[in-house]
């Protein structure tokens, strides 16, 4: 790998541990960087007792720009190199799925860069709910697109197109138009807008990036996310046609899909930055929220035989004084101390 990589130059002394962090309540919150965090990337680069160098991913269910652009950002706030190669989003899974659809609906994010992230995955044919309010404005009655997004979308005729899957790549910033939308196609035969299946089941599968319910902001309480609007179009569905939503699928923390993915990169890390062979013993994963980073983490570590060992911190989704949905193996402060404990535990 080239130079100027976080952890390159450190092919001395391999650890047989690594960290897996999680992004936001472990190490931003509300966009802004966690203190600590800047810390924490020290002390594994080195400056720590043994002056030991460790490897390290991030794994978060965020997302919404590119890998290389949210790596970027990362890299300013972190002060420290972060590299596409040992990052994940929620996303990122999704690009798996890009020869197996045509015509794909994205959904969420900011303006137009959900629709570029899945352009850059290889999806052939990405259409956004802009194009669909573009092409019949009635579609949306209490919204009319700005100037610029109307700009910016593309002229198609959705009477003559099927959209073949649905994926919510971010979170939806107008949940009302986006489930309106979401759900007419679900309640469509084969992806034909203005059309009705007599059976609700010849509809678009539904993928989301993640299934976080909350999650933590620089506001005071939790906020809504992703695996919230899902309860809704669930709901909305249910209540609307009578049948339950069946095609529809969460994909990030706390899916295994996701940790063996993330096993995937960090062996890869550790070879081309480390030199070392095959996973490490120890993962120690570090988040925020019990829902998905640590019942993900304790999951996966019942599947494997190397060791997943879940820390929970206290600067996030989860509120030190409740009891955990799921049992972390330690409960610390901030990621400092996470790290602090790892390595400690490790030495
Ligand atoms: O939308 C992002 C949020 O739900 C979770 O991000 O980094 O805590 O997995 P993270
Ligand atoms: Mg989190």
């Amino acid at each position: 790998s080239s130079d100027d990589e976080s952890q390159a130059s450190v092919k001395d002394i391999v650890p047989n541990y690594a960290f897996a962090f999680d992004i936001d309540g472990v190490l931003l919150k509300g966009g802004q960087v966690i203190p600590e965090a800047i810390q924490a990337m020290r002390y594994l680069n080195g400056e720590n007792p043994d002056g030991v160098k460790v490897p390290y991913i991030f794994v978060t269910n965020g997302g919404g720009k590119t890998e290389l652009e949210r790596c970027r950002n990362l890299t300013e706030q972190l002060k420290v190199p972060v590299s596409p190669q040992q990052f994940i989003c929620g996303h990122t899974p999704m690009r798996e799925m890009a020869e197996q659809y045509n015509t794909v609906l994205v959904v969420g994010g900011e303006g137009e860069k959900c629709r570029h992230v899945a352009e850059g995955y290889g999806f052939k044919d990405v259409v956004t709910p802009g194009d669909i309010m573009k092409w019949k404005a009635s579609v949306t009655p209490f919204r009319t697109l700005t100037d610029e997004e109307y700009r910016n979308s593309r002229d198609r005729d959705f009477d003559n197109i099927n959209i073949d899957a649905i994926f919510v790549f971010a979170d939806s910033r107008h949940w009302g138009d986006d489930s309106q939308i979401i759900i007419d196609l679900l309640m469509s035969k084969n992806g034909r807008f203005n059309t009705i299946s007599k059976t609700f089941d010849e509809g678009p599968p539904l993928y989301f990036s993640h299934n976080d319910i909350v999650w933590a902001t620089n506001h005071e309480q939790n906020r809504f996310g992703m695996g919230a609007l899902r309860v809704m179009i669930e709901a909305l569905f249910k209540q609307h046609t009578g049948k339950e939503l069946t095609k529809v699928t969460s994909f990030g923390k706390p899916q295994i899909g996701t940790f063996k993915y993330a096993t995937r990169v960090l062996e890869q890390w550790r070879k081309d930055v480390f030199d070392a062979e095959g996973p490490p013993q120890t993962v120690y994963f570090v988040g925020d929220t019990p829902e998905s980073d640590i019942k993900g983490t304790n999951l996966y570590d019942d599947h494997v035989d190397e060791e997943w060992y879940s820390i929970l911190v206290k600067t996030g989704v989860w509120q030190p004084n409740t009891e955990p949905r799921h049992q972390p193996r330690a409960i610390v402060n901030t990621v400092l101390d996470a790290v602090k404990h790892g390595m400690e535990r490790s030495r």
